[in-house]
């Protein structure tokens, strides 16, 4: 038997090249020698404020995204949350097991309650349930993401672990995250001390897997660096030269000091930073290409999500019948 793997994206604002070393090229990586389920996220996008036709078509482009990059649907199994309703009802199930005090400690909900003025709804407080029920519902032994969701699948832990002491049984996997080492928090190409967001309102700040080359390589050259000439490694006090490294590596499947030797005896940033935006071109641009292809055929894109969401949902309906029988609902 594979360890279960289950990560998801939420289709908002664009999919950057963060998400790609975070968390998609970790996803492709781990189809072979492990059982993977790849969700797209939307229930979690309404969170945030989305108009409906913007919002169908980005799930489309996401999805497309996912299958370009390298997910396979014949070894992964590919579905949008919204299609396995058991999400939902196990996220209504678990709220009755999580704490307000502990959804309050959640950075990311401070952070986007603070960002969304007036429109800091239920759903906003509550996402990480619903990440929990996504994680919790299928036995999940490891969860590919990166940094910014730590603390959500933490939370995830705390649920399932305080579910099945209440029960006195294994009701639940308890997952492990799994962050990689390098490239788990892609940061701003502006502001370096800030992550790269898919919702950033400032284009310049991140590169968005379908950007144009001609775009990327000029994000790239006007990353903000710092006043000195000597490129190192040092998160602290040089944040864009950094971030330039680890974005390196992460598009060439390097580690920052395999990039480094490239770079002995160079000064000044001038070259890191083009040769950064040529190696990002010349990873996104035949996913664009497949991109092109795969999005075109809305259809065939159909038949992939419906096949996901009938085998996933066969999945979480049995861990659901579970949980249910454990706290005494009749099933
Ligand atoms: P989301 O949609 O914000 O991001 C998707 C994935 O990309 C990672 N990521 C980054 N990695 C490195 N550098 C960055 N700058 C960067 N920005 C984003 C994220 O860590 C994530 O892995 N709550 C989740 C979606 C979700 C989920 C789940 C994930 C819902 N249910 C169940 C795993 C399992 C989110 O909003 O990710």
């Amino acid at each position: 038997m594979k360890p279960i793997v289950l990560s998801g994206i939420q289709p908002s604002g664009h999919m950057t090249i963060g998400n790609y070393i975070g968390a998609m090229r970790n996803w492709v990586a781990m189809q072979d020698d492990h059982d993977t389920l790849f969700s797209l996220v939307d229930l979690h996008a309404i969170t945030v404020k989305q108009d409906p036709k913007d919002l169908r078509e980005r799930c489309y482009d996401f999805v497309a995204l996912y299958l370009a990059c390298g997910i396979d649907p014949n070894k992964s199994t590919v579905f949008i949350q919204s299609h396995v309703h058991q999400h939902a009802e196990l996220g209504w199930i678990l709220n009755c097991y999580a704490y307000m005090g502990e959804l309050n400690r959640m950075t990311q909900f401070k952070d986007k309650s603070g960002k969304q003025g007036k429109n800091i709804n239920v759903g906003l407080f509550d996402y990480p349930v619903l990440m929990a029920a996504d994680i919790l519902l299928y036995g999940t032994d490891k969860v590919p993401v990166g940094q910014d969701q730590k603390q959500h699948l933490e939370l995830a832990r705390d649920i399932a672990s305080r579910f099945n002491n209440q029960y006195n049984d294994e009701v639940f996997t308890v997952p492990e995250p799994f962050i990689p080492k390098q490239g788990a928090r892609i940061m701003s190409l502006q502001e370096p001390t800030a992550k790269m967001s898919k919702s950033d309102s400032i284009e310049k700040n991140y590169v968005s897997l379908l950007d144009d080359p001609k775009k990327i390589i000029k994000k790239l050259k006007s990353a903000v660096t710092d006043s000195e000439t000597e490129i190192r490694f040092d998160r602290e006090n040089k944040p864009g030269v950094s971030n330039l490294l680890e974005l390196m590596g992460g598009v060439t499947d390097r580690t920052v000091e395999e990039v480094l030797k490239d770079y002995e005896g160079v000064e000044g940033y001038g070259k890191l930073k083009i040769d950064t935006g040529e190696a990002i071109v010349a990873l996104v641009e035949p996913i664009q290409q497949r991109f092109h292809e795969i999005r075109s055929d809305q259809s065939a894109m159909r038949d992939i999500l419906k096949q996901g969401a009938e085998k996933a949902s066969e999945r979480a309906q049995d861990q659901l019948d579970k949980v249910k029988d454990t706290i005494g609902l009749i099933v």
